[in-house]
C-alpha cells in the first residue's frame, strides 16, 4: 500500500458515435464487463483511494456503472465537449480537496495495468511533475508526439498543430497523465483553447509546466497498452489483447488450456489448479472452477462454481446459479441452472435441471427434466441424496424425491415420492398378440400401389 495519497479522474464523457450504438462507449464491454469497469478496477489496484470519474450529461447508465464497481466514486457532468483538460476539470471539486498523485486515465483503455499506474505514482513520489505514458506505434497519425529537449520531455504536440518536423517524432502520448497534487490545479487552470480545435488539450499542461521548471516524465509502455476503444475493430482487437492476457494468467495459475486460443474466459474467472480445459469453451462472468476440475470441449458457463475435480461437458450449458460439488459429473446436453448438484452427484446426458437440488451422488438419467415454471412463476425440485431418476422423466415441480428414492423410467412425477420408495408414472404397456398381422392385406394392397 502506497502511503501517498491518491485521486485518479476517469474521462468517461465519449458518446458512442463511432461505436454507432445507442450505449455509451465505456460501456461496451470486453472480457465480459464493461471497458469503464477495467479501468476503475485497474485504479483501485493502484490504491487510488479517491475516484472521480467525469460522464457526459444523460448518462445515468455511466453512472449506474460507476456506482455498481466503485460504489464510494464520486461523480461529475461534463456538459460540453471541450476537450480533455476541461474534462478534468469538471472534476475541479475532487482537486480541491487535494491528494499527492493524481491519475488521469481514460474510460476507453480498458488495457492499462496497475504496474503502470503505480510505477507514475513511484515517479510522482520521486518529484515529478507531470509523468505521461509513450509509446511507438506502428502508426503514429493522430497521436500527441512527446518533443524533447536534450532528452527532457518538454511539451505535447497535437497531430493537428503539429509541424512536419514534430510530426516525424516516433513517440507519441499514450494519453495517461500523472500530475504532482500540488501543482495539479495551477496547471490545468491555465490551459487556453488557442490551437487548431479549440479545445482545452490536457497535454498542454507539459508545456506550462516546463515553464515553471516542474520536470516531466515519460515511462514508455507498449502500444498494447494503451490502446483506445472508439469503434467495433479496436473492441475486437481490445477482447483478443484482453483474453490473451487472461489465457496467460490461467496457465501460470496451473490451469491446461489444450487449445488456450479457443478458450474465452471472463474478467472475473477464477481458476484452481490443476483445472484441464479442453478446446471451445466460453466463461460468461461469474464462474469459479475448482481444482482437478476438467472442463470439456464445447462448454458454456456463467454465474457457476464448479467443485474441485468436478466434470463439465463436452457440450455443457451451466446458467447463472449452478453450483457443482465435489466430484459432480454433468455430461453432454445438460443444461443448469439455479441449481445445486451436490458432491458425487451425476447428470450425464441430455437434460435440464433448474431451480433444483441433486442430492450427493445422487444419478439423474438421460432426459430428465426438471419442470420448474408453470408459465407464471417457478418452482423448486429437491432430489434427495442418492436417488435414482430413471431416464426420460419430467419432475413437474414443487416436487420432492426422497433419499435413495426411484423413478421408474419415463414417469411424470407430479407427487412427492418418500425416501427409498419407487415412483413410476406412466401408461402401462399393453401387449396385443398377432395383432401386426391383422394389418397385412392393407399394406399388401399398398405396395402394389
Ligand atoms: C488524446 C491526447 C493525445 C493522445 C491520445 C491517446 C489530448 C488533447 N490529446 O487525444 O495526445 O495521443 O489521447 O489516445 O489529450 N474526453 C472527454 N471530454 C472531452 C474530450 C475527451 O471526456 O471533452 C475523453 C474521450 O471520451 C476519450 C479521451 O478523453 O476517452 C480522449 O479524448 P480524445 O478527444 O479522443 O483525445 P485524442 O484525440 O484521442
Amino acid at each position: 500500500m502506497n502511503v501517498r495519497t491518491c485521486l485518479a479522474i476517469v474521462l468517461a464523457a465519449g458518446e458512442g458515435t463511432r461505436m454507432r450504438s445507442a450505449k455509451a462507449k465505456v460501456l461496451h464491454a470486453i472480457a465480459g464487463q464493461s471497458m469503464l469497469a477495467h479501468v476503475l478496477q485497474t485504479v483501485r489496484a493502484a490504491d487510488a483511494g479517491d475516484v472521480a470519474v467525469v460522464v457526459g450529461p444523460d448518462s445515468q447508465a455511466v453512472t449506474d456503472e460507476v456506482k455498481r464497481v466503485v460504489p464510494d466514486a464520486s461523480i461529475f457532468i461534463q456538459r460540453e465537449r471541450r476537450g480533455t483538460a476541461h474534462a478534468v476539470l469538471a472534476a475541479k471539486d475532487a482537486l480541491v480537496k487535494g491528494a499527492d498523485d493524481i491519475l488521469i486515465v481514460f474510460g476507453d483503455t480498458p488495457l492499462v495495468r496497475p504496474q503502470t499506474l503505480k510505477a507514475f505514482r513511484d515517479t510522482l513520489a520521486r518529484g515529478a511533475g507531470i509523468v505521461i505514458a509513450g509509446f511507438r506505434p506502428a502508426d503514429p497519425t493522430g497521436y500527441g508526439r512527446l518533443v524533447q529537449e536534450n532528452g527532457k520531455l518538454v511539451a505535447i504536440r497535437e497531430e493537428k498543430d503539429a509541424s512536419a518536423a514534430e510530426r516525424a517524432i516516433t513517440l507519441c502520448n499514450g494519453g495517461l497523465m500523472g500530475l504532482s497534487g500540488m501543482h495539479a490545479l495551477s496547471l490545468l487552470e491555465q490551459i487556453g483553447d488557442t490551437n487548431a480545435k479549440k479545445e482545452f488539450y490536457l497535454t498542454d499542461a507539459v508545456a506550462l509546466a516546463h515553464q515553471a521548471g516542474l520536470p516531466s516524465e515519460v515511462i514508455e509502455i507498449g502500444e498494447d497498452e494503451v490502446l483506445g476503444v472508439d469503434n467495433r475493430t479496436k473492441l475486437a482487437r481490445g477482447e483478443a489483447m484482453m483474453q490473451d492476457k487472461l489465457r496467460a494468467a490461467a496457465m501460470e495459475n496451473g490451469a491446461t488450456l489444450v487449445a488456450p486460443e479457443t478458450v474465452y474466459f471472463a474478467a472475473d474467472t477464477k481458476i484452481g489448479s490443476d483445472v484441464t480445459i479442453e478446446p471451445f469453451v466460453v466463461f460468461g462472468p461469474g464462474v469459479t472452477i475448482g481444482d482437478k476440475a476438467v472442463i470439456r470441449a464445447f462448454s458454456h458457463l456463467e454465474g457457476a462454481t464448479v467443485g474441485e475435480g468436478a466434470t463439465v461437458g463436452p457440450y455443457a450449458r451451466l446458467r447463472p446459479g449452478t453450483k457443482l460439488g465435489k466430484g459432480a459429473k454433468i455430461g453432454n446436453f445438460v443444461e443448469t441452472k439455479a441449481a445445486s448438484i451436490e458432491d458425487g452427484a451425476k447428470i450425464n446426458h441430455l437434460s435440464y435441471v433448474g431451480d433444483a437440488r441433486v442430492g450427493e451422488k445422487a444419478n439423474v438419467g438421460a432426459g430428465t427434466i426438471t419442470c420448474n415454471y408453470d408459465g407464471a412463476k417457478k418452482h423448486h425440485t429437491d432430489i434427495g441424496k442418492g436417488a435414482f431418476i430413471g431416464s426420460n422423466s419430467a419432475l413437474v415441480a414443487p416436487v420432492k424425491i426422497g433419499d435413495g428414492a426411484y423413478v421408474g423410467t419415463g414417469s411424470v412425477i407430479t407427487d412427492d415420492v418418500p425416501a427409498n420408495a419407487l415412483a413410476i408414472a406412466r401408461g402401462r404397456q399393453a401387449i396385443k398378440e398377432g395383432w401386426a398381422l391383422t394389418l397385412k392385406p392393407a399394406k399388401n394392397k399398398s405396395d402394389k400401389g
